[in-house]
């Protein structure tokens, strides 16, 4: 009976302390853990769930041994192991192993971290910002401002001086002053868009761009010239008609990006 329970010691003995804490070793080496790992401290747990059954890291060990036919794990089969994610918890094995966690262990892995915590948080913020602020960034709603006033603003001015009424023509002008400063708005909402919306700079993006640099800078000139008084020149008039004609023309291509065709 003793030698019977003592041939039973030795071959668990055997079992135990040649064939698997080996792996655990090699293991330790090849991943340069530092002793204060909670993978040293799971010990057998890091591959095992109850000895000798595994956990899912323990069977992709086994199987990458298996399949290497090498003596157990070295540097090689660590590389392998380490480039996949035996518990599916998004993280893997070498990830686990680095930032400390239990690579066969799914409820254990490093979700904390500074790294993925900041992604995460980023992320976030960029949703809250498109959720508060469309990616259009209001640009198709505000820019009824400037274009509406602007075109009203040149309307009055030219009825006015046609039919030689001051009242017509200061209201006119109201509609040029006001149209011009609410491009200020206009304008940066616009970048915003292109930017946000992530629009290539060819087509009905390049036109519009273009268009509405040109109908700001027009709106910009014949505000400051009609500023010194009801100006009566051919070519003042003729200045205002085409910048009437390139706010129309951007409004025109906005609304293409915007509602396609
Ligand atoms: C790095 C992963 C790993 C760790 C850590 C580990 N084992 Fe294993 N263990 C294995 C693998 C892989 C096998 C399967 C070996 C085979 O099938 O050839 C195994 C098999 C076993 C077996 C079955 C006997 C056999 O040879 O099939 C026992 C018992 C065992 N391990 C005990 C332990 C104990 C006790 C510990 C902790 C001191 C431990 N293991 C830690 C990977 C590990």
């Amino acid at each position: 009976m003793k030698r019977i329970v003592s041939s039973l010691c030795l071959v668990l003995g055997v079992a135990i302390s040649v064939a698997t804490p080996e792996e655990m070793e090699r293991l330790h080496r090849v991943a340069e853990l530092k002793p204060s790992s909670k993978l040293l401290k799971a010990e057998c747990m890091t591959c095992h769930t109850d000895v000798p059954l595994h956990n899912p890291f323990g069977r992709d060990v086994r199987s990458a041994i298996k399949s290497s036919e090498r003596a157990g794990v070295d540097a090689e089969i660590w590389t392998r192991l380490a480039s996949i994610d035996s518990d599916q918890d998004g993280w893997s094995n070498g990830e686990e192993v680095r930032l400390d966690t239990l690579p066969g262990d799914p409820g254990d892995h490093p979700a904390e971290s500074r790294s993925r915590k900041e992604t995460q948080t980023d992320a976030r913020i960029s949703v809250g910002l498109d959720q508060v602020i469309p990616k259009h960034s209001l640009h198709p709603v505000v820019i009824h401002f400037p274009i509406a006033l602007f075109l009203f603003g040149v309307a009055f001015d030219l009825i006015g001086a046609r039919k030689k009424d001051s009242g017509l023509r200061t209201t006119g002008w109201w509609g040029l002053l006001l149209g011009t400063i609410s491009t200020a708005v206009a304008i940066p909402t616009g970048v915003a868009a292109l930017l946000r919306s992530g629009y290539q700079w060819t087509g009905p993006a390049l036109s519009h761009a273009l268009f509405a640099a040109t109908a700001t800078a027009l709106m910009i000139s014949t505000t400051l010239w009609r500023r010194k008084g009801e100006i009566q020149s051919k070519t003042y008039f003729a200045l205002l008609l085409v910048a009437a004609l390139a706010v129309a023309l951007a409004g025109h291509f906005g609304g293409q990006l915007v509602y396609g065709n």
